[in-house]
C-alpha cells in the first residue's frame, strides 16, 4: 500500500476539551429529538443515558488514539485466530463502525490528518495486518474509510466466532447496523454496554477479547470503566480486556490505574502514546490502552513499535511514550 493521502492538520489538541468539547459535537436537545424520531425506545434506562450523548466518533475516526488502539486490538484479534477454538469479542462501546473520512463530520477537524494519514505499511511493515484491514475497505492506494473497532473485528471473525456489540447513540447504532453485514455471527445492541458485558460474561466459548472504549463523555465513566472490568474479571478470569483511555487530565488516569491495581487483577500491561505533554489547557494530548491478560506478543511489538509512532506522529522534539507492565503475571 502506498502513502495515504490527507489534507490539512488536526486542530482539536489546541482546543481545551476538558469539559468533552460539546461545542464539537453537537448539542443535548438534538440527540433528545433524533432519540425520539429514529429509535424505538427499548427502556427508560437507555433512553436516560441517550439523553446525555453528543460524542460522536465519526470527528476524531483515525486519529493518533484510534491508530494505537486499533494497532492493539488487531493484534489480540490476530492472536485469538491462531487457534481453531472460538472465541467471543465484546465491543462495550461501539461507535458506528466505520467512518467516510470524507465527511463533513471528518474533515471538520481533520484528525486523521495526523493519525492514519501520516502512515504507511512501506515505513511500517509491522502494521501489515493493521494495514490489510484498511486496504480491505479502501481502492488501491486511498484513504476513503477508515475502519472502527467493530469492522476491525468483523474482518477477523471466522464463522465460529461471536461478536456482540454497543452502542447507545440512536445514529451510531442505526450505522453500526448497516455496517455489519453478518447478523448471525454478530449481534448489534441498543444497549448500556456496561450492563450488556455483565450479562454475557463469562462467554460461553470461554475464549474472549473485550473493549471497553467509552468517550468520557459522561464524568462517571472513569470510575464505571474500571468498577465492569474488575466485575466481569471476576466473573471471566482468563479473558482479555483493553479499557482506552483520553489523557486530558492526568489524575484522572492515574487514580483509574490506581483503582485497578488495588484490585486482585494480574497481568495488566499499558501502552501509551502521546503527541505533546501533559497539559490542563490543551485537551487530550495523549491516549493509552490498558490491557489484562495480554497475548504474549504484545509487550515486545509494542515496546518497538511506540517509539517509531512517536517520532512519526509527535510534534516537537520530545517523545511522549508510555509502555509497561503495570501488574506482572
Ligand atoms: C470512543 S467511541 C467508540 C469508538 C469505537 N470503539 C472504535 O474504536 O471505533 C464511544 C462510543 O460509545 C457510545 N456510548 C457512550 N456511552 C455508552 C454506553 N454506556 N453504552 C454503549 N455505548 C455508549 C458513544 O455513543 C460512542 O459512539
Amino acid at each position: 500500500m502506498g502513502n495515504y493521502s490527507a489534507n490539512g492538520r488536526a486542530d482539536i489538541w489546541n482546543n481545551p476539551v476538558g469539559d468533552n468539547s460539546r461545542e464539537f459535537y453537537g448539542f443535548v436537545g438534538q440527540e433528545l429529538n433524533q432519540c425520539r424520531m429514529v429509535v424505538p425506545l427499548y427502556s427508560l434506562s437507555i433512553f436516560r443515558d441517550q439523553t446525555l450523548l453528543s460524542y460522536r466518533h465519526s470527528f476524531h475516526a483515525g486519529n493518533f488514539a484510534d491508530v494505537v488502539k486499533h494497532v492493539v486490538l488487531v493484534e489480540m484479534l490476530d492472536h485469538l485466530t491462531q487457534k481453531e477454538k472460538p472465541f467471543e469479542y465484546i465491543d462495550t462501546h461501539s461507535g458506528a463502525g466505520l467512518y467516510n473520512l470524507q465527511s463533513n463530520d471528518a474533515l471538520r477537524l481533520q484528525e486523521h490528518a495526523n493519525g492514519i494519514g501520516q502512515l504507511n505499511v512501506n515505513d511500517f511493515p509491522e502494521l501489515e495486518r493493521y494495514f490489510e484491514v484498511i486496504q480491505s475497505l479502501n481502492p488501491p492506494n486511498a484513504l476513503g474509510v477508515y475502519p472502527g473497532s467493530p469492522a476491525i473485528a468483523q474482518y477477523f471473525l471466522r464463522p465460529q466466532d461471536r461478536a456482540w456489540l454497543f452502542e447507545l447513540h440512536p445514529q451510531d447504532y442505526e450505522l453500526l447496523r448497516k455496517h455489519m453485514v453478518n447478523r448471525k455471527r454478530i449481534k448489534v445492541r441498543c444497549e448500556n454496554g456496561f450492563e450488556g458485558l455483565n450479562a454475557l460474561l463469562p462467554p460461553s466459548s470461554r475464549r474472549g477479547l473485550v473493549l471497553v472504549d467509552p468517550s468520557y463523555e459522561i464524568k462517571s465513566d472513569y470510575d464505571r470503566v474500571i468498577e465492569h472490568v474488575v466485575g466481569g474479571y471476576k466473573k471471566f478470569s482468563s479473558g482479555i480486556y483493553a479499557i482506552w483511555y483520553p489523557v486530558v487530565d492526568r489524575h484522572k488516569i492515574d487514580a483509574m490505574e490506581t483503582k485497578l491495581l488495588k484490585s486482585d487483577i494480574k497481568n495488566i500491561q499499558r501502552f501509551e502514546l502521546g503527541i505533546a505533554e501533559d497539559s490542563a489547557e490543551r485537551g487530550m494530548t495523549a491516549s493509552g490502552i490498558i490491557v489484562i491478560n495480554p497475548p504474549w506478543t504484545l509487550f515486545d511489538k509494542m515496546s518497538d513499535l511506540l517509539p517509531k509512532l512517536a517520532r512519526q506522529l509527535t510534534k516537537g522534539d520530545e517523545l511522549y511514550f508510555k509502555c509497561d507492565v503495570l501488574s506482572a503475571e
